[in-house]
């Protein structure tokens, strides 16, 4: 099938929910994927935060070939290796206690969110609330959905699922104003990514730790997107010096086969009983597997001080970029392989104008490009993206464009 094949399909048989861009994928290589016609696009999304080590990433390949030529699926009613042993990894290279599998970040948090819930239920008997941050995306299920504190993605949904109150990220104050003896948990994205990229301030997420030592509740941070590796650390808790009691991974975790995990300490360990939770794919072989291998490749030393290079470069070109661009790039902000770049009215314009250029990037909203490219991207493929928004951005100044 060519581009126009594909959309039109798309468009004939499947629910209309994607705002797509007009492109198809049919493979990919390094950072660069392809579609039908051959055409080459340098990848600054990665799938979202998924395709951590690019495409065809081939251990990934082998090890998923391998087992698949085992066992694909067995379910949770028995045992299976690759589980096991992924389980061992993420204990191990956390230092927390314990891990439980599913499919995707929104399932994972889903389950944070239960767990700090039985906590406060089996400990305290009336803890039941949560408190989420401005701007914060947790996922689409109607309990994550809930605690994203974003108007835009409760529209038609209402009543939403009860018990979140909602605080201002970086104000301990609006924090504590919201905390009550029904407050069970907090969840935080270290870095905020959806919303458009905001980082947590360290002495901020610091302050809510002790706030959660002195009251018992359960800090969890949401690291679907901003974990494995995308900070410059294997988890962004460990940036921050900030141990939460859980944290959720996903997207890159599976090197792009769907898998979610949550990782837990002792105080979840304490409470957890037979039967509170449950997934008939959670920990797939298969997905287990690739999980594996990622976890192995991504806690290598090199590639985290790579990532902290490559995001002190982007720190670098963002900074001319605004000097350029004054009054169209109006802000930028970031860590490692993940930066936001405030584009206002105009993020959207701009990524169509960079995908004429052969260059994928991502608007978080319609104020804020979104980075969030391959770990293993080069500093020559970032200045190629540098050098796109270059040639865009004199566009977007024009009236009447965007
Ligand atoms: C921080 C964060 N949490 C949760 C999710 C939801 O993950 P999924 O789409 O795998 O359900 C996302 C997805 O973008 C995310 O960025």
């Amino acid at each position: 099938m060519n581009t126009e094949e594909i959309i039109n399909s798309e468009q004939e048989y499947m629910l209309q929910t994607y705002a797509r861009l007009p492109l198809a994928i049919v493979r990919g290589e390094g950072c660069t994927v392809y579609d039908p016609e051959g055409n080459a696009y340098l990848d600054g999304v990665a799938g979202i935060a998924v395709n951590l080590l690019g495409y065809h990433y081939q251990p990934v390949i082998d090890a998923v070939c391998e087992q698949a030529g085992e066992l694909i699926h067995a379910s949770n009613l028995y045992y299976t290796v690759p589980q096991v042993e992924l389980a061992k990894k993420l204990v191990n290279r956390s230092g927390f206690s314990k891990v439980f599998f599913n499919n995707s970040g929104a399932e994972a948090n889903e389950v944070a969110l239960k767990m700090a819930r039985f906590y406060g239920r089996r400990k305290y008997g009336n803890r039941y609330k949560f408190i989420s941050l401005s701007r914060s995306f947790h996922g689409r299920t109607f309990m994550t959905l809930a605690v994203t504190a974003q108007e835009k993605f409760h529209h038609d949904l209402e009543p939403l699922a009860s018990g979140v109150r909602y605080a201002d990220l970086n104000d301990l104050a609006s924090l504590c104003q919201v905390l009550d003896d029904e407050v069970c948990g907090i969840i935080v994205e270290p870095v905020q990514g959806e919303g458009g990229v905001y980082p947590a301030e360290k002495e901020f997420l610091e302050a809510v730790r002790a706030l959660c030592d002195e009251k018992d509740l359960i800090l969890i941070f949401d690291e679907v997107q901003c974990g494995m590796g995308r900070t410059g650390r294997f988890f962004a808790f460990e940036t921050y010096g900030v141990k939460p009691d859980v944290i959720t991974l996903a997207k890159g975790l599976g090197g792009g086969f769907p898998i979610g995990a949550i990782i837990v300490g002792e105080k979840i360990v304490s409470i957890t009983k037979k039967g509170d939770q449950g997934s008939t794919f959670g920990g797939n072989p298969v997905c287990a597997k690739a999980a594996g291998v990622m976890v192995d490749a991504v806690s290598q030393p090199e590639l985290l001080a790579m990532v902290r290079e490559r995001g002190e470069y982007l720190k670098k070109e963002l900074h001319l970029l605004r000097q350029e661009f004054p009054g169209v790039v109006t802000d930028f902000r970031g860590l490692g392989l993940m930066w936001g770049i405030d584009i206002p009215g105009k993020a959207k314009k701009c990524v169509e104008l960079m995908l004429h250029q052969g260059i994928l990037v991502n608007a978080a909203n319609d104020d804020t490009i979104r980075l969030l490219p391959p770990l293993i991207i080069k500093e020559s493929e970032l200045a190629l993206i540098m050098n796109g928004f270059r040639k865009v951005l004199p566009a977007l100044k024009m009236p009447g464009i965007g």
